[in-house]
């Protein structure tokens, strides 16, 4: 089974979590693209869905499900989204796409957080993924300069612009020991938007696509 098919196969499974006349938190990235394409099928069971990002909207548009503003409503119940790795607690990395400071954002509405991953995401500690960090363009160099500090290696994403005209710097080296700490202390240097740790708000289910099936683990 590929990457692809197991991806696909815990992204299927996440439908069962989809209740008649909710809304849907949409992730990003190619999980997710996965999830969008099983969605379509019940689209008109649904209110619509609330996005993460410009790419998951237009797909989303595409086929034909409505997109809602996150501020036209005051509930959000289920957030679907995959991730670049995640650990024994349920706490992730995310950003890989691009998308993490919108992700974030949808997460800390949604009631339940349903992350979709393949099996090679599931990591004892969280790190050996560079870890995405949204920066203002013009703190580039001292976010840079105060991840160092940290003992990271920051390396800026070449031609990446964010939705929300911001840079991503990927942060190299580290060994994530206590991420709820590494979060915060992150969000405290001036010019971060949003560092790609969701330990503050861990996944609630996962469902791991292997080649054995797709696992939930609650
Ligand atoms: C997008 O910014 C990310 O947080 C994605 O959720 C993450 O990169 C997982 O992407 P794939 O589903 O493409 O592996």
């Amino acid at each position: 089974m590929t990457q692809d098919e197991m991806k696909r196969d815990a992204a299927w499974a996440a439908l069962e979590f989809i209740s008649k006349d909710s809304i849907v938190g949409v992730g990003t990235g190619s999980t997710v693209n996965h999830f969008i394409d099983a969605l379509a099928t019940i689209k008109d069971d649904i209110r619509g869905a609330v996005s993460s990002s410009e790419q998951s909207t237009a797909k989303l548009k595409q086929l034909g499900i409505k997109v809602l503003d996150l501020n036209d409503i005051s509930e959000l119940s289920i957030y679907i989204d995959g991730a670049d790795e995640i650990n024994g607690q349920k706490h992730m990395i995310k950003g890989g796409g691009a998308a993490l400071t919108r992700e974030k954002i949808v997460a800390a509405v949604a009631e339940t957080f349903v992350c979709i991953v393949d099996s090679t995401k599931q990591v004892e500690v969280l790190g050996r993924f560079p870890l995405p960090i949204e920066v203002i363009p013009m703190a580039s160099s001292y976010v840079s300069r105060e991840l160092k500090k940290l003992g990271a290696k920051p390396v800026l994403r070449q031609g990446v612009i964010t939705d929300n005209g911001n840079q991503i710097i990927d942060a190299h080296d580290l060994q994530i020991t206590d991420p709820l700490a590494l979060e915060q202390q992150l969000n405290n240097i001036v010019g971060v938007v949003t560092n790609g740790l969701f330990a503050r708000r861990p996944a609630d289910i996962v469902l791991v696509g292997s080649s054995d099936g797709t696992r939930v683990l609650k």
